[in-house]
Parts: structure tokens; sequence; C-alpha cells
């Protein structure tokens, strides 16, 4: 039986790069975009790497456009095995400081890091729970990390800003809440911090590829049964570590 799993924001930068490697291993790739154009652009760059790739239009701030891909999905294979809720914003706001915060750019910013998920992860739950064991990533931020941003020896320390850390923030707590209620269900439930990576986010900043960012999304949504539920999980180096394991909420 094939593994079908959707990635939200899947056109470019770290959900591109998590499409790529899920279809390296053999698996149905959706790739949700909310520009149909942008979609299909990256169904054909899949698919001309050997993957099994299908473009969906997928806007995750618009409830119709959510349940359009729910219904595609559920005609077209009655289930999903993997939901990765990649997609995400940032935006610049006055000077970057909470004091400047606008509530227009705090509420754009939360509709797609929060509202979105919690609207995405609903539409696909009767899908995910007809898989046999799915799992949902949420990729978050070691910023959304209030253990981290208020370390004074961490890297982020000077780093005050609301809209985007606090919206990866409650999407950790959205990601503890879907776990908790599905505990006694095979399905887990886990936000991925994929590490600082060089994409249009952060004006290729990053000093992690997409690719190994995606890589956090990939463990995560291949789990096996023994494995973690309501965690962050990813890269440990801002952390002070090696590797990849569980990080501080
Ligand atoms: N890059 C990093 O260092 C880093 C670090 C930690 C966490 N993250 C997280 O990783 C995820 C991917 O980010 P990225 O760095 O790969 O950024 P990116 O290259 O800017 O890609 C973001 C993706 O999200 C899509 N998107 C935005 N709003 C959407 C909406 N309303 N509906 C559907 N798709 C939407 C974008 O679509 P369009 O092409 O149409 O704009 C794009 O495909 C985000 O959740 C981000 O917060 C990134």
């Amino acid at each position: 039986m094939t593994t079908i799993a959707l990635i939200t924001g899947g056109n470019k930068g770290i959900g591109l790069a998590t499409a790529r490697l899920l279809g390296e291993r053999g698996m149905t790739v959706l790739v949700g975009a909310r520009d149909e154009a942008r979609g299909k652009d990256a169904e054909q760059a899949l698919r001309g790497g050997g993957a099994d790739a299908h473009a969906v239009q997928l806007d995750v701030t618009d409830e119709e456009s959510v349940r359009r891909a729910a219904d595609w999905i559920d005609t077209s294979y009655g289930r999903l095995d993997i939901l990765v809720n990649n997609a995400g914003i940032v935006r610049a706001d006055g000077d970057g400081r909470p004091s400047g915060t606008t509530l227009a750019v705090l509420r754009e910013v939360y509709e797609t890091n929060v509202f979105g998920v919690v609207a995405v992860t609903n539409a696909m739950l009767p899908l995910l729970r007809r898989a046999p064991a799915a799992r949902i990533v949420n990729v978050s931020s070691e910023v959304g990390s209030i253990a981290s941003m208020t370390n004074p020896d961490s890297p982020l320390w000077p780093m005050a800003s609301v809209p985007y850390p606090s919206s990866k923030t409650a999407l950790n707590m959205v990601t503890a809440m879907y776990a908790k209620e599905l505990r006694d269900t095979p399905i887990k439930v886990n936000a991925a911090n994929p590490g600082y990576c060089a994409t249009d986010l952060n004006g290729h900043n990053g000093y992690r590829t997409p690719e190994q960012g995606a890589e956090v999304s990939v463990q995560l949504a291949t789990l096996p049964a023994d494995g973690p539920t309501g965690v962050l999980w990813g890269d440990l180096a801002l952390a002070g570590g090696d590797g990849y394991g569980v990080l501080p909420w």
C-alpha cells in the first residue's frame, strides 16, 4: 500500500525538499500550494526526479480551499498517512520590537502559522484516522521555544519580537493538545524544528540547507510505533547539542 503524504506549502523551500525526500522513499506526495501554477511547477520538478507527485491547490487561510483539498484527497485516495503542516510566513512589523507590534501583522501571521494548521488538521483528521498509523508534523521553530528564547546563554537571546515567535509557541501548544487528544490512537503528532535554513523566508541567510531542514520533518513523518508523540524535535545546534533530538518547549 503506497503511503500518501500531504505537505502544505510544498512548492518551495523546506516544504519542497520534504516532498522530494518523501517521494524518494516511494511515497505519493501531495504538494499543497496556494498558487496553482507554483504547485504545478513543483509537481513537474518532483516528477522529473521520479516522484509520484500531485499538486493540490491549498491555501491554509481559506477554509473553502482546505475543504476542497480534503474532498479531493478523500475521492482520490480515501485516506491520508502523513500530514506535514509546513506552510508558514514571517512578516516584518515596524522596528520588529514587541512594542511596535501591530494587530494587523499579528493576525496575518497567526492566520497562516496557527489558525491554518488547525483548519487543515481538522479537515484532514477523518482521512488520517483511516490510515493504519498516521503521522502529523507541525513545522515549528526554535524561536517558538520559551525555554530557548528566555535563556541568556542562547544565541536567540537578543531576539525580541512578537508575531512569528509567539505564533510558533502557539503552534507548539496546538501540537501538544492534538497529541493528547489522539494519544490512544496510532496517530503521532509532533512539532519539527528544522534549524536555520537558507530559504526565501529569511532571505537565504540560514546556514542549513532546505534538505537538512526537511530531514527533521521526514524523521517525524516516518516515526516507528514506539516513537515519541507530543514533542518538539529537531536540530539541537542552537540548544548547544549535536544532531537531532527532543528540544525544550
Ligand atoms: N527557513 C528557516 O530557517 C526556518 C526555521 C524554522 C522554521 N521554519 C518553518 O519552516 C516552514 C517552511 O518555511 P521555509 O523556510 O521553507 O519558507 P518559504 O521558502 O518561504 O516557504 C514557505 C511556504 O509556505 C507557503 N505558504 C505561505 N502562506 C501560505 C498559505 N496561506 N497557504 C498555503 N501555503 C502557504 C509558501 O507558498 P508561496 O510560495 O505561495 O508563498 C511556501 O510554499 C515554515 O513553517 C517556517 O516557519 C523555517
